[in-house]
């Protein structure tokens, strides 16, 4: 005989259902309103383009919130944006009232989850630009490494007897998680021909070897660190919170709005204002999204989130590879070779359009850029940035910039092609699991469907924000830019056919102009 659910249970889903046959608890409400928030979003976005970046309106001093006190606040009003309305802050306010729980409900299989995650969430998911066939193999794992969600991590070791690489992410140990859970941290080693050799985990302390029988669990307990470290130290904290608002804050609040240096970053801010806002209020909040989806306690989420701001130097792509000793591997390291192209498209195109207006050194004497350099130094200490004494060092930190809020935050942010099987990423650890419950899953498919909503590209008509003083030379070199970013395209194309698996991370086709998502 049928039992009658109770009141509570019927109403909840009811007012906010699952679409397919997602066995999600009908008692957690909150990831379902934000499921149903997020998804009416999605539906209603009206895809952007470069015609949408406005040319600079104002140069004024920002209304900021304290996202963490004293250290890092952001910009209230969007240049491009819209004021946030009082039903909107009411929204977010009651959204993270709502009571917070783990759930433990699991999927029967990695194959149904995918399933229904297409049946739910098929029209607002984002096309992944390269498809994971094999999500959970050792070879799965090399890959992940040397040209996906590792890669910017990858360094080479030299006094190991069996290991050649690593992604170390051991340091995530020290932040604490909720009851129930292993704390983050794991280390994986790789041989010289990109074998993985072993796994260190660092909540229980132990190094696990393929034929062990704790090999899988290992394996899942780094992918779940290194979403975790990635999406709150990296997207959020670094190239978020600690980059893109760093420049746009200087920028708008350092450079008047005919010059030429603001012209030239106008693109590279677009939507960061508003962006980052939104994660304010809705990601790294006590009880928001991220302390929610992932295991942290606050202090977790903030310790984390702090780790990728302070750990931030101003270190260009090159270098950082360079550092790490992964800058000359070819094929090998598909990150590097397509990642180095793409900075240098970026310098060519910063060092001509500066030459335009500010020939030899006279860069250093200008007030504005000076200012907007005293920003930099007062705002971010330490970034370990000297006194502005040569235009090579203007060309140096604007393309770093550049790079970090196009390439880089490609690669740290764009997760659709992980988040879509709860076998391959997950954001919580529990000891002997080997995928994500169903609860985490959706929580983490809530945080990437706003990835794909279509901002303006990097590959774009952005002629309007070029300044009128000497405009035809900065078209000219505008459309070199472009010309260059459409031939690398090309070039990683042609690069993808001989690749065992496309590596499109920094292919200029698949980027945005800024930090906008
Ligand atoms: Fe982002």
């Amino acid at each position: 005989m049928n039992q009658a659910k109770p009141l509570k249970q019927k109403g909840i889903e009811t007012i906010f259902p699952m679409k397919g046959d997602i066995p999600l608890s009908s008692f957690d409400l909150h990831t379902r309103v934000a499921s149903e928030l997020i998804c009416d979003e999605a539906r209603a976005w009206k895809p952007r383009g470069s015609d949408n970046v406005g040319i600079p309106k104002q140069m004024v001093p920002l209304e900021k919130y304290d996202v963490a006190a004293p250290f890092l606040s952001v910009p209230k009003l969007d240049e491009d944006g819209k004021k946030i309305t009082f039903s909107e802050k009411a929204t977010h306010w009651a959204l993270q009232s709502l009571p917070f729980s783990d759930e433990n409900k699991t999927w029967p299989s990695s194959t149904e989850a995918v399933k229904q995650i297409e049946i739910q969430y098929g029209d607002v998911l984002p096309k992944p630009n390269v498809r994971w066939e094999d999500t959970t193999s050792d070879h799965a794992m090399s890959l992940l490494t040397f040209q996906g969600l590792g890669a910017h991590r990858l360094e080479r070791i030299e006094d190991d007897p069996d290991a050649a690489y690593r992604v170390d992410l051991s340091w995530m140990i020290a932040f604490p998680v909720r009851e129930g859970f292993e704390r983050y941290g794991a280390c994986v080693f790789f041989d010289h021909n990109r074998q993985l050799v072993r796994i260190y985990t660092a909540y229980n302390d132990k190094t696990h070897y393929p034929s062990d029988n704790t090999w899988e669990a290992a394996k899942w307990c780094w992918r779940c660190s290194l979403f975790a470290g990635v999406t709150v130290a990296d997207h959020l904290g670094s190239v978020h919170y600690l980059t893109a608002n760093l420049l746009v804050t200087a920028t708008r609040e350092q450079l008047p709005t005919e010059h030429p240096f603001r012209r030239l970053l106008t693109p590279f801010i677009y939507g960061t204002v508003d962006v980052n806002r939104d994660a304010h209020m809705l990601l790294s909040r006590e009880q928001g999204l991220v302390h929610r989806t992932f295991a942290f306690t606050y202090n977790g989420v903030v310790r984390c989130l702090l780790k990728g701001v302070e750990s931030v130097r101003l270190q260009t792509f090159p270098e950082t590879l360079a550092a790490a000793g992964t800058d000359s591997l070819g094929e090998q390291f598909p990150y590097a070779m397509d990642g180095l192209a793409l900075y240098e498209v970026l310098e060519k195109y910063v060092r001509d359009y500066l030459a335009i207006y500010f020939p030899d050194d006279s860069a250093v004497e200008d007030p504005s850029i000076r200012h907007w350099w005293s920003a930099l130094i007062k705002q971010a200490p330490n970034l370990g940035l000297t006194p502005l004494q040569t235009a090579e060092q203007l060309v140096r930190v604007t393309t770093h910039f550049m790079f970090t809020v196009t390439g880089l935050h490609g690669q740290v942010g764009d997760v659709i092609a992980y988040t879509r099987d709860p076998a391959f990423v997950g954001a919580k650890i529990k000891e002997g699991d080997t995928i994500g419950d169903v609860q985490s899953t959706v929580q983490l498919i809530n945080l990437t469907v706003t990835t794909g909503l279509v901002q303006p590209a990097m590959i774009g008509d952005y002629r309007h924000t070029l300044p009128d003083k000497d405009k035809d030379q900065a078209l000219l070199v505008f459309e070199t830019y472009q010309q260059a970013l459409k031939q690398l395209a090309r070039d990683i194309d042609k690069r993808n056919l001989t690749r065992e698996q496309p590596f499109q991370t920094f292919n200029p086709r698949t980027l945005n102009s800024s930090v906008s998502i």
